[in-house]
Formats: structure tokens, sequence, C-alpha cells
């Protein structure tokens, strides 16, 4: 197949994720890889891809809006060409919150805290844009540990356990 790999990142764990998706793939499937803000939804579609891979973080209890941009522009221009693609799999990176802010005196806390445990809902609706043969595969979704007020951490151990599984039934 010919794939790509859209990815948003701002510390570094996504794309190391998106890299080891490629190298996985790599053997088997013609792969390319790209951070959203660099590449042109047209550009992609020019290239007839049959399979697409989004990720990217969690952010304020939604998916990181430079992905959903994307995606969403990439399934207005597959709708508009009459396009569709053979399969899409989607991940995210998150850093578990803590159930005390769901107590937090800001209202803000609490509605992030909220919309966090509605992320496998945001990403399906996002999904159920994009025109696909095969229906996707469930979210695979990473967590960020010893995360830091700035926001960078390192992926749990058992990433790439995980991604290695995800990408065995993204093939199958
Ligand atoms: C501004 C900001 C908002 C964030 N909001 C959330 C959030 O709502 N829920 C969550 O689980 N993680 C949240 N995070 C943690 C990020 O998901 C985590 O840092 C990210 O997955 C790291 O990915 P990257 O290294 O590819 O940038 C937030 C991080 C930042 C910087």
């Amino acid at each position: 197949m010919k794939i790509w790999i859209i990815y948003d990142s701002k510390f570094g764990s996504n794309k190391r994720v998106a890299a080891f998706m490629q190298e996985l793939l790599s053997p088997n499937h013609e792969v390319q890889v790209a951070y959203a803000k660099d590449v042109n939804q047209k550009a992609v579609l020019a290239t007839d891809p049959d399979a697409l891979l989004f990720g990217g973080p969690r952010r304020m209890g939604n998916i990181s809006f430079a992905l959903r941009s994307w995606v969403k522009r990439y399934a207005k221009a597959l709708q508009k060409e009459h396009k569709r693609m053979k399969k899409i799999a989607v991940w995210e990176t998150r850093s578990e919150m803590k159930p005390e802010v769901a107590n937090a005196e800001s209202k803000m806390e609490r509605n992030i805290y909220e919309k966090n445990l509605k992320t496998g809902e945001l990403w399906v609706k996002l999904i159920e844009k994009v025109p696909v043969e095969q229906l996707p595969q469930e979210l695979l979704s990473l967590n960020i540990i010893n995360e830091t007020s700035l926001g960078n951490g390192q992926l749990e151990p058992e990433y790439e356990a995980k991604v290695r599984a995800f990408i065995q039934r993204f093939e199958a």
C-alpha cells in the first residue's frame, strides 16, 4: 500500500511515534511521513494514497488543532475528488490528568477534565468525516509520563509494543 503518516508534535513524542510506525511499515509498503503543518492536503492526494495514519497530542481536552484542521481539510479534498481511502488509523498521546482536577475550583479545568474523558468520541467524529472503504480500527492512545508543566515528558515504556500491535492490526 501507499501510506502517508501525518502527525502533529510540539515536544517530539508524536514525531517519534510516526517515525517508528514508518520503520515498521516500510519493509512492506511505500511510506511517507509529514508534519501536518508542512504538507498540503492536495499534495498528499496527488500521490493517490491507499491509507492514512494520523496522530498527535491531546490539547485542552481536544485533538490538537493542527491535526484536526488538517484531517477536516483532507476529508473535504477527498470528497471533492470523489475519492476514498482504503484504510485509516489514528493514534494520540496524552498525559493522564489527575482525578482531583474533576473537582478543581476553576471551571475551565473541570471542563478540560470532562472533555478529556471524551477524546475517543472526538476522534470518532473526526474520522467519520473521512471517506474510507474499510472501517477504521480503534484509537491507539499512548501516555506521556513524567510530564512537566511545560508539557514535555517521555512516552510510556511499553509504547513500542503497543505501536507494534497496532500496526499489525492495521496491516491485517
Ligand atoms: C497546552 C497543552 C495542553 C495539554 N492538554 C492536555 C489535555 O487536555 N489532556 C491530556 O491528557 N494531555 C494534555 N497535554 C499533554 C500533551 O498531550 C502531551 O504533552 C503531548 O502528548 C506531547 O506530545 P508531543 O511531544 O508530540 O508534543 C497538554 C499539553 C500542552 C502543552
